[in-house]
């Protein structure tokens, strides 16, 4: 019996069934089966919630890229694995085999060892979605080096905290990128980033807009002149299962990202299985995730899990607007997309344009939806299934966090019956639970609770780099015995489990995963400013768009309010990266608090929302005169 893949409900079931009573003979089943190993592991798992430590496929050895491509080599090895869609739809797009990907991964593993880096050393890339982005990640793979990609939008201000915190001693970026009608610079943010930091011995330069950059010798080198020499074959190194392959930050409710680890051999396997069995995918399927890789979706889907199963995968450097608003639907039509994975932030933005946009289009190629990021609205969901799907493609409404590594809680395509705004059911070895405030699991149907996980699945992060103790403190203790996701849901009379939003500080933007501290940080860099509180508030396009309450300081109170918005807003997108601006600013005398100190933020949640009859126990306020002056002057 295989349980890689499951053929309709009834096995759903009976592999989910099999996942919880027999999870070692499961998972060891499909790692045994599907995968290469240069040596078997000798235990399946081994684990201590409580000291948050995890290990799957124990003394197991193995390299994700021998499994990504050099197994297909003999029986796929002329088979398109990307397709790279440039943001000029005139520029010629590429179309790499996966021997030409064996090539130019083998070259840039080469010339990251020429530079020095060694198993287990940390490589930053801040790169455009270009080709050298997925090819640099395999390249680190290969050798051994934990990759931590930068979200090529972040300031340089996000980018030096993430080299500091992982002391990455290699930057791989570029000397710019295109993004709709502009080009970012990315050289120089990097420049920016790491001014007086010792630690980073190279910056290597792709050459993609070919604008000038400043250069500094002893640093910058040249991508291009070290890949024409590099050879173009490299032997893979030994990779013990647990050795970290990449790290990846994701915004915490208080202080700094998080640089969640993931590791080799778990991550690989329940990325596969997923992307296998979530999307339905067949050979000869063309998978289009419109993430960048820069997050947790792009690393899992738009690269890991698809070349896993030796599908073809599309990377897009553009937007979706860029040069017209019909860009995804030519994109569809023009490769017979089958597989479109994407965002409910993008989908209501799609929806605002005039249907003629799509109506030209032929989408008939297409089989499967994905949505992903944020719970997706009814509205959104019907339009996506109306109009883009046509009544015939199931969408896949899949939930699962950076943290996860991959998808959890979805409907499996053509199996699961899908309902809207429901990421319907827990995969198989996912042991979903809701529980109570007093740490009792909630039984039964028609409950809501704080979504956890009871039982270890193989891809999900083993620690926060640095800091296991923050790892313990955020994911293990708030319910003992369980892996808390810090979301709240519900699960409806058949089972199916619905997200209703976050329990902490964090607030989805356009799909982002936004911290409210790191802003606020930002916003009190201001010399005129106080204190400042940031919320979430529901918006059209962007799901929330954030609403700041900010006091200033005596001297700052006879300043232009216009002006300081404005450079507030600045502040936040140097420090912060321009996805944290504020749509709403509102100046108050004080904040309400605590008789700690604490700042009331589920009160200003409230007053954003405009949902003022009841704020819940406000007995610890300390000052509760400065609430109603807030509502009247709300926005
Ligand atoms: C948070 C994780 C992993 C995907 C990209 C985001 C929210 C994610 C859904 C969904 C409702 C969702 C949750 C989660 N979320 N997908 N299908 N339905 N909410 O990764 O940045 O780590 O954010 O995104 O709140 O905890 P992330």
């Amino acid at each position: 019996m295989s349980y890689y893949k499951i053929a309709d409900l009834e096995q759903y079931f009976k592999h989910y069934k099999k996942s919880v009573r027999e999870p070692r003979k499961f998972w060891g089943k499909i790692a045994e089966e599907n995968f290469i190993w240069y040596q078997a592991w000798d235990k399946v798992f081994e684990f201590d919630m409580g000291k948050g430590d995890i290990k799957w496929f124990l003394n197991g050895k193995l390299n994700i890229t021998k499994n990504c491509i050099d197994r297909h080599l003999s029986k796929r090895g002329e088979k398109t694995a990307i397709i790279f869609e440039p943001n000029n739809p005139s520029e010629e797009p590429q179309h790499i085999s996966y021997n030409e990907l064996y090539t130019r991964v083998s070259k840039t593993a080469n010339v990251l060892k020429s530079l020095g880096v060694k198993k287990g050393d940390r490589v930053c890339i801040y790169l455009p979605m270009i080709p050298e982005l997925a090819v640099t990640m395999l390249a680190c793979a290969r050798i051994g080096a934990i990759h931590s990609v930068i979200f090529a939008g972040f300031s340089d201000a996000a980018i030096r905290s993430r080299v500091e915190d992982c002391g990455a001693k290699v930057i791989v970026t570029s000397d710019g990128g295109f993004r709709g009608e502009k080009t970012i610079k990315t050289k120089e943010v990097v420049d920016k980033a790491i001014e007086g930091l010792t630690s980073v011995e190279k910056v290597l330069v792709v050459k993609r807009t070919n604008e000038p950059v400043s250069f500094n010798n002893k640093i910058d080198v040249w991508f291009d002149e070290l890949y024409e020499a590099a050879e173009a074959s490299n032997i893979a190194e030994i990779m013990d299962s647990e050795e970290p392959l990449f790290i990846l930050y994701t915004s915490g409710s208080t202080g700094k990202p998080k640089g969640m680890v993931h590791s080799t051999a778990g991550y690989m396997i329940q990325t596969a299985y997923t992307f296998q069995n979530v999307f339905d995918y067949k050979e000869g399927d063309i998978f289009w995730c419109t993430a960048d890789l820069g997050w947790i979706t792009g690393h899992s889907y738009i690269l890991y899990g698809a070349l896993l199963n030796g599908a073809t995968t599309v990377i897009f450097e553009g937007i979706p607007t860029y040069p017209n608003p019909s860009r995804y639907w030519d994109i569809i039509d023009k490769y017979q997309v089958t597989h479109f994975y994407t965002a409910p932030t993008a989908i209501r933005s799609l929806m605002t344009n005039d249907y003629s946009y799509v109506a030209s289009h032929n989408l008939t190629s297409l089989r499967v939806l994905g949505s992903v990021g944020e719970p997706i609205n009814e509205e959104a969901w019907h339009w996506f299934n109306d109009f883009i799907g046509k009544k015939r493609c199931p969408i896949v409404d899949t939930w699962w966090q950076t943290e996860t590594g991959s998808i959890m809680i979805s409907p499996l395509a053509c199996i699961t019956p899908t309902k809207p705004t429901y990421a319907t059911l827990p995969l198989p070895g996912i042991q979903t639970v809701l529980m109570d405030e007093k740490n009792n699991e909630i039984l039964g149907n028609q409950v809501m609770g704080s979504l956890c996980v009871k039982f270890p699945w193989p891809s999900i992060a083993r620690t926060i780099w640095g800091d296991h103790e923050r790892f313990v403190k955020t994911y293990f203790s708030d319910f003992p015995g369980t892996y808390f996701t810090g979301d709240n849901a519900l699960r409806d009379e058949v089972g199916y489990y619905r997200i209703t939003g976050r329990a902490d500080d964090v607030v989805i933007v356009s799909g982002h995963n936004l911290g409210t501290a790191p802003i606020e940080d930002a916003i009190n860099h201001h010399p005129a400013v106080a204190e400042s509180a940031v919320v979430g508030f529901p918006h059209d396009i962007k799901g929330n768009a954030l609403y700041g309450f900010i006091s200033l300081k005596k001297e700052g109170s006879t300043r232009d309010r216009d002006n300081l918005k404005k450079e507030i807003n600045q502040l936040i997108a140097d420090h912060y990266g321009p996805i944290g601006k504020l749509d709403k600013i509102q100046f108050v005398d004080d904040l309400p608090k605590t008789r700690s100190g604490k700042i009331l933020r589920r009160v200003l949640r409230s007053i954003a929302l405009n949902q003022l009859d009841n704020f819940g126990d406000t007995s610890t306020m300390i000052n509760p005169e400065v609430v109603s002056s807030i509502i009247e002057n709300r926005l």
